[in-house]
Formats: C-alpha cells, structure tokens, sequence
C-alpha cells in the first residue's frame, strides 16, 4: 500500500502578503511565469492524494480555476490557524497523514515532504523541518532593552511541509490558541514534536527581496537536467456493444469501447509510455507487462498514478504533457477541458493538455475501425 494514497497536503494561502505589498495576495504573485501556489503545488503534489487550498475570501473561483479538480478550495480565515481549521474539515475520510505547507514556500522540494511523511509513516505523531540559526538570537521587551539570549545551539528555524497524524492535528486544531504554526498547537497538547533537517529552499517568501531570490533561483532552475519523451498507442473498436469506452480518464456513453487487455484508454496508455520514454525506466509493457493479470482491466487513471509513483521514485518530476487523440469518436471538443482535469489529476497535478483530430477518412482511425494517441511528456530530474 502506497501512503501518498493516505496523505493530504493543506495549503494556507488565505494571507494577503502585507509585508510584500505587491496589490494581489502573495500567493497569486507570480515567479518566472508561475504564481507561488502553482510552483508549491506542482512540486509537493505527488505526496498527496487530496490537496485542499485556503484560499483569501474573494479569490476562491480564480484558486479553482488554476487546479481544477485536482485541488479542493475552501475560503481561509482571518489567521494561518483559522485557515488550516477550515481547510481540516474538507479532509476525506481515507487520509490519516496531513502535511501542511505554506504556498509562501514555494520552493520547497517533494524530496523534503517525503522525509516528514517517511517519518510519521514511521510512527511520529508532529514532524518539521527545522534549520540551525546564523544570527544570535535576542529576546527584546515592549522599550527595546534585550531581556535574554537563549543558546544558539538548542533554536531552530522552523518551515513547512509540517506533516502530523490525522488525529492529532484534529485534536491541535479543537484547542482555541492561535499560532504560526500547527506544531505550536500539538506542543500545547503535550505532543512530541520531531524536528527534522529542513532545506535552504523551503524560505518563506517574505519581502520584495524574498522576491528577488525567488526570481534568481527560478533562473538557476533553467539549467535543470531536462528531457522529452513520446508515447503512442492504438486499440480497434470492440464487437461486443457492452464494452464501455474509456477514454483520457473518462468513460463516454455514446461509444462503443475498445478491446484490449486494460481498459484500452488509449490518451492514458499514450502518456505512460511519454513518461517511461523521457525518463529512461523502459516503456508501458516492460513496467505493467501486457499479461500481468494486475492489469487486466486496469483504469487508465490506475496506470497514471503507478507511473507516476514509479518516476517520482526515479527522482523526475512532470514539468507537462501534451496528447492528441486520433479517431472519428468519440467526439473530445465538448469534454476537452474535463478530460485534460481528469489527466492532470491522476497525474498529481501536473499540467496537461488534449487535443483530438480525425485524419480525412485515411487509415484505420479514419475508416471508423480504432482509435489512437500519441503524447509527449516533459520531465525535469531532481
Ligand atoms: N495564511 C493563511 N491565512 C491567513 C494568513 C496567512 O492561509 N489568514 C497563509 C499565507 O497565505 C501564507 C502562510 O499562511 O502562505 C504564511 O503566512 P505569511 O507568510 O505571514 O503570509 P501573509 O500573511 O500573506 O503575509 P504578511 O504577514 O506579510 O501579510
Ligand atoms: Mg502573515
């Protein structure tokens, strides 16, 4: 059993980014084409199998919007506490891990979020990610005089993802103290809290010149490892009228389905082998094998989540992927953008877009007898 199926990552984002002072909230201001909240989505959401956003009053259609249905959007509070309180009641009833990340570390990276999840996977109830200090630490009162100066060695400074055990960040978030942080709740609760080795680039984006080193890094980030891929796949229509068509995710009533060995969604299959293809771990049949009976009728969803499981183990992550469908039907115009939401969220998230085209009468999809795909897929290595 995969524990990112058990895991739901809390986005506050609800802020409205006073200390930045850009005239939109902080988690919509964009770095190097991409608003912070995309860049921390995009990079944690293979942890997670529900991602829920809390979102600033007034913005909750344009958070909606950005994620479609990979994402749940809940309206935050007037404080960090307050938001993450809404977004805990939007919890499915499956998940017994929640990390909660602020989209205003947006560059935190999904290996930091899977050493806290490996860590209550291994039993912990509160783990964070914590840095030693390079400044001494001063404690100052209301006249400015210092009043203590706590040992360097013991402090840390604390970021996100905070991962905690469902129970326990529910019960954290019943007491009626509000915090900056959920672990400050789970110590109140008498919680041991575990404080693991945090990363440089989980910094909060704070400051106009938090900005500019977000810009900076984004611009180090280009030279990154990065590679294609392509994939096709083509089924024959099937002669039994009782098989349903899946297709890019999604069944389609008014067609008849495909033979083969899996549920014969051909976008899916198309983009398993782009995937496999640009990060060099074979290709769908080598990693599913055709006679596998774990395949045999397996969703195309079903393949997408493995084979996205399976690259984020080799270290890639998606960057997007592009698919055309091939055939006569089903007709795609209408459900386009549905189909590309259904993709996007059996691939955690990454960006996906679908195109159809018939092909003049020609071939075997032109004369009505199968259809096909053909997918590219961007992936960066970490
Ligand atoms: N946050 C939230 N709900 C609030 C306040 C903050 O969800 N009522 C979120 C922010 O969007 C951010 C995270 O908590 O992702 C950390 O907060 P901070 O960095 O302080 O962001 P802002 O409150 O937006 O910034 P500022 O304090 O400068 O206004
Ligand atoms: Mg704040």
């Amino acid at each position: 059993m995969n524990h990112h199926s058990k895991t739901a990552l809390i986005i506050p984002a609800a802020g409205s980014g006073e200390r930045l002072g850009a005239n939109l909230p902080k988690a919509l201001v964009q770095v190097a084409g991409r608003s912070l909240i995309e860049h921390a989505i995009y990079r944690l959401a293979p942890i997670a199998t529900q991602i829920i956003i809390a979102a600033p009053a007034g913005y909750e259609a344009k958070f909606s919007e950005l994620f479609g249905q990979s994402a749940t959007v809940v309206t935050g509070g007037v404080t960090r506490t307050q938001s993450v309180k809404r977004a805990l009641a939007a919890l499915s009833p499956e998940i017994e891990y929640v990390l909660v990340h602020d989209a205003a570390r947006a560059f935190a990276t999904l290996d930091l979020a899977e050493r806290v999840l490996a860590e209550l996977v291994g039993g912990q109830l509160a783990v964070i990610p914590g840095l030693a200090l390079a400044d001494t630490i001063k404690t100052v009162n209301a006249e400015g005089y210092v009043t203590s100066t706590p040992d360097r060695a013991s402090l840390r400074g604390v970021q996100t993802p905070q991962g905690f055990s469902r129970a326990t960040l529910e019960k954290a978030h019943q007491l009626s103290s509000d915090l900056t942080d959920d672990a400050g709740l789970a110590e109140e609760l008498g919680i041991k809290v575990k404080v693991i080795a945090g990363e440089e680039a989980a910094f909060k984006v704070t400051t106009p010149s938090d900005m500019k080193r977000a810009i900076e890094l984004q611009v180090e980030d280009s030279h990154a490892d990065i590679r294609a891929g392509i994939g096709t796949d083509a089924h024959a229509f099937s002669a039994d009228p009782s098989r349903p068509m899946w297709l890019a995710g999604l069944q389609w009533p008014e067609v008849v389905g495909v033979d083969g060995h899996s549920d014969g969604d051909v976008a899916a299959h198309a983009i398993c082998d782009a995937l496999f293809a640009a990060s060099d771990l074979g290709d769908l049949g080598s990693n599913f094998g055709t006679s596998d009976p774990q395949y045999a009728g397996a969703a195309g969803a079903t393949l997408l989540k493995e084979t996205l499981a399976r690259l984020t183990r080799a270290g890639f992550a998606i960057l997007n992927i592009s698919v055309q469908i091939v055939g006569n039907k089903p007709k795609i115009g209408a459900r386009r953008t549905e189909a590309a939401a259904a993709l996007s969220q059996a691939l955690g998230g990454a960006i996906v877009s679908v195109s159809a085209t018939t092909t003049d009468g020609l071939g075997f999809t032109g004369e009505g007898k199968g259809i096909s795909a053909i997918a590219s897929a961007l992936v960066v290595r970490r």
